[in-house]
């Protein structure tokens, strides 16, 4: 089929929260105990089939760790949407998403940036971060929201389908 557009998404969060996972499970489907941090920038793409029509998602997954960050003006220039990412099992991680946030507002050009929170590893039976702290961060900074686990794959795929619908539909 055609491929109506093509959408540039960014994966950003602290170190290990399993942005990489995430993107791993949504595009191969697959998940890896031992995954490498991330150095610097990586992307892939997927074609995503919406509606009656497709999109092409580029996808583009940061290194958490400062010293490995290559970030860029151009790294955040013309992305639709952001899906921010910190782990259930470690409250710090959801607190850093705020200097993320202003990051966003600093680089991003698009005033209209879908940006989606995402809090990961829901299948680990220690949480720091429940359900509704995680609702209350998302709505105060006026994003949507979701659990996932790269892990079990739960959530993963609704959440890029959910980006991409709100994108389209802003
Ligand atoms: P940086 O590249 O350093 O920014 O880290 P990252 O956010 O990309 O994290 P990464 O995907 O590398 O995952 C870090 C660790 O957490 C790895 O050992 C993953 O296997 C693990 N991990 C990722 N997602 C999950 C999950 O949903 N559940 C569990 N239990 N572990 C996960
Ligand atoms: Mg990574």
């Amino acid at each position: 089929g055609e491929i109506f557009a093509t959408l540039k998404v960014l994966i950003i969060g602290e170190s290990g929260v399993g942005k990489s996972s995430i993107l791993l499970r949504y595009t191969d489907d697959d998940f890896d105990h031992d995954q490498n941090l991330t150095i610097g920038v990586d992307f892939k793409t997927k074609v995503v089939d919406i509606d009656d029509g497709k999109v092409k998602l580029a996808i583009w997954d940061t290194a958490g760790q400062e010293r490995f960050r290559t970030l860029t003006p151009s790294f955040y220039r013309d992305a639709q949407g952001a899906i921010l990412v910190y782990d259930t099992s470690n409250k710090n991680t959801l607190v850093k998403l705020e200097s993320w946030l202003n990051e966003l507002e600093i680089y991003n050009t698009k005033p209209n940036m879908v940006k989606m929170v995402v809090g990961n590893k829901i299948d680990k039976p220690e949480r720091e971060v429940s359900r509704d702290d995680g609702i209350r961060f998302a709505r105060k900074h006026r994003t949507l929201f979701l659990e996932t686990s790269a892990k079990t794959s739960e959530g993963v795929k609704q959440a890029f389908e959910e980006l991409v619908r709100k994108i389209i539909e802003t």
